[in-house]
């Protein structure tokens, strides 16, 4: 018998294509930890992507490129402790995959053994394609991201949209046939324009997934970190904040050193006692 009841299904790679021929949106976010990827899980969203945004939103780093395969497994095992129903997708981080497809199936293979993940994603299309096909012929599958991969950030000069001429969404749409066709699960779009994002899912089978990409796509991605306004130091024009954390924490924090300078922290109902008659034995001890 399943664990799950009908409404708590565990989503696979199978539901993405079921839910694009349904045009039943798919709802993605990130998470990193045990807490969130629980709060994420019980919100029935479809499917938890541990990204590479680890290295700038949770280790403060100032771009994805300084994140290691050992980092993304730590926090992927926090995750996969986290969250039973939701697809759990492994970001493959810089040099984890461009160096060879032999590099990019031993690592993606460590995302599904060691980090408990389902899946892996990584960046790029038809220069991506040995290294595709091989990490899938390993039996794993794999979600695409063209458009903006911040991967590439010094190649594009900084966190630019692309796609933004004829020819650069041509080869946008080349690519993301290229990648269809060698199986991938699915595509993450970001930050391309709208228009462009809607041709490409017009003409996929998979499903894509926006991220600054408009309404005419089959999912939505954001860094759950952006959204909940826990990362101040860059917001993508994009990102619509659902919280204000980092304003609530600060809240939090100051209210605590205020009741702990006043002596307002610990209460009665915050400490433990001891019965009478040990505290009478104990003084008669001292005496
Ligand atoms: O690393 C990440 O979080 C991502 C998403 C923005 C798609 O790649």
């Amino acid at each position: 018998m399943s664990v799950y009841s009908s409404d708590d299904k565990k989503i696979t790679v199978r539901d993405f294509q079921r839910k694009k021929e349904a045009r039943e949106p798919i709802a993605m976010l990130t998470a990193y930890d045990y807490p969130v990827a629980r709060a994420l899980d019980r919100a029935r969203i479809d499917s938890i992507l541990v990204g590479d945004s680890l290295g700038m939103v949770a280790l403060g780093y100032d771009n994805t490129l300084p994140v290691t395969m050992d980092e993304m497994i730590h926090h992927c095992k926090a995750v996969a402790r986290g969250a039973s129903r939701a697809l759990l997708v492994g970001d493959m981080p810089f040099l984890s995959y461009q160096t060879s497809p032999v590099d990019a199936v031993r690592n993606a293979g460590r995302f599904l053994q060691e980090g408990g993940m389902e899946a892996v994603k990584l960046e790029g299309g038809r220069e991506m394609l040995p290294a595709i096909q091989a990490i899938l012929e390993a039996g794993i599958p794999v979600l695409s991201h063209l458009g903006l991969t911040p991967q590439s950030v010094h190649k594009f000069g900084g966190m630019r949209p692309q796609g933004r001429t004829a020819e650069a969404a041509r080869r946008l749409l080349e690519d993301a046939l290229l990648l269809e066709q060698t199986g991938v699960f699915a595509v993450v779009l970001e930050s391309i324009p709208a228009r462009v994002a809607k041709l490409l899912t017009e003409r996929l089978s998979i499903p894509t997934i926006g991220i600054g990409a408009g309404l005419d796509v089959d999912g939505q991605v954001l860094v759950t970190n952006d959204m909940l306004g826990l990362y101040d130091r860059f917001t993508p024009r994009f990102v619509k904040r659902y919280a204000n954390l980092l304003e609530d924490m600060n809240r939090a924090f100051e209210a605590y050193r205020a009741d702990v300078q006043a002596r307002a922290f610990p209460s009665p109902e915050h400490a433990t006692d001891m019965p009478d008659e040990e505290w009478q034995k104990l003084q008669e001890m001292l005496t």
